[in-house]
């Protein structure tokens, strides 16, 4: 029986989070941490899933059960979600047996789920012999994390497919690869896991709460990102560390910011990064900093000492790609 094999990249998010759930645009890189997915089809009637970094093995699903299940295990979510919403949508039905397998870990917040999402569907799509455009892989894609989370923007599927530092506006309406240098930049980790979904549903809360104060926030946020775009392409590293100091004292009105975060980001500033934020939902997971190389040990000895740690990551990476030897 044919198998496939598919990875794709982790992302981190570089400016304009959470605005770009309200139609603001964002900028967002690929890492070089990759998920792995393979997939086999057989003539059996259930969907067999192996995720060992989530701690599933041996879960067994029928191939009728996979749409609108709230009892799906917590770890098979997007994985039966997206192949319940490739089989409807090309009219297919087959027995699969599907392994996924992480560079990274699932607590970092590097877009496990959606970068598992974009493979399992490419994975089908090659198996089955679907051509799919990147735009239409996006749209599947972003049903399913819909389908199962309810909110988001999708920003982080794009990382997955097109790999590269993108300009991204929600829902996929525009994808815009960047042309940019290597960024410089050290990434820290909290320890502590963010719930994106509560923190995004938090947001929409206080907007509620203050509807034109959190619409100014983002309309700011809006203005950092598109002055961020120009100063990446320019390479002008101050001019970003600058705008990404004001993107977090956005984020900070914005109510995402930790005490941990904060203390991450202050280290790095005062070893003299350019500049430094949170990355993605707030709430933990990790923190950027742009740095002149020379200072890298310096700013990463900085994360140590406050209680993070330094996850070695580049920026830019291809996106989703066949890694089947056929
Ligand atoms: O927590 P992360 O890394 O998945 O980032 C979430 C970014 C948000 O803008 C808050 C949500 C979204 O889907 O864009």
């Amino acid at each position: 029986m044919e198998k496939v094999e598919i990875s794709a990249p982790g992302k981190l998010m570089l400016f304009g989070e959470h605005a770009v759930v309200y139609g603001s645009p964002c900028i967002v890189t690929a890492v070089d941490q990759r998920i792995r997915v393979s997939v086999i089809a057989d003539s059996g009637q259930s969907l067999e899933i192996e995720a060992p970094d989530v701690g599933l093995s041996g879960c067994l699903l029928e191939i009728d059960s996979l749409k609108n299940n709230n009892d799906l295990p917590k770890g098979a979510r997007f994985v039966a979600t997206a192949v319940g919403n490739f089989f409807d949508g090309f009219g297919i039905r087959s027995g699969l047996k599907i392994k996924t397998q992480s560079d990274f870990s699932s607590e970092f917040g590097f877009g496990s789920s959606s970068a598992v999402t974009v493979g399992v569907i490419k994975a089908l799509s090659e198996l089955f012999d679907v051509k799919l455009k990147d735009q239409e892989l996006f749209n599947l894609s972003y049903k399913t994390v819909l389908d199962v989370q309810g909110v988001g923007s999708g920003f982080d599927l794009a990382a997955a497919i097109w790999g590269g530092t993108l300009w991204f506006i929600g829902g996929g309406k525009t994808v815009l690869p960047l042309k940019i240098e290597e960024v410089p930049i050290v990434v820290g980790y909290t320890g502590i896991k963010a719930d994106t979904s509560a923190l995004v549903r938090q947001v929409a809360g206080t907007k509620k709460e203050h509807p034109e104060a959190i619409t100014k926030i983002f309309e700011a946020i809006a203005l950092g990102v598109q002055e961020a775009k120009n100063a990446l392409e320019k390479g002008n590293w101050p001019r970003v560390g600058e705008l990404m100091n004001i993107n977090q004292g956005l984020l900070e009105a914005l109510g995402v910011n930790t005490r941990e975060l904060s203390s991450l980001i202050h280290a790095c500033r005062e070893a003299g990064a350019f500049g430094a934020k949170l990355s993605g939902a707030g709430g933990g997971d990790c923190m950027i900093a742009l740095i002149d190389n020379q200072i890298k040990v310096k700013v990463g000895e900085a994360i140590t000492d406050a209680g993070g740690r330094v996850l070695r990551v580049k920026l830019g990476a291809e996106g989703v790609r066949d890694e089947s030897n056929r």
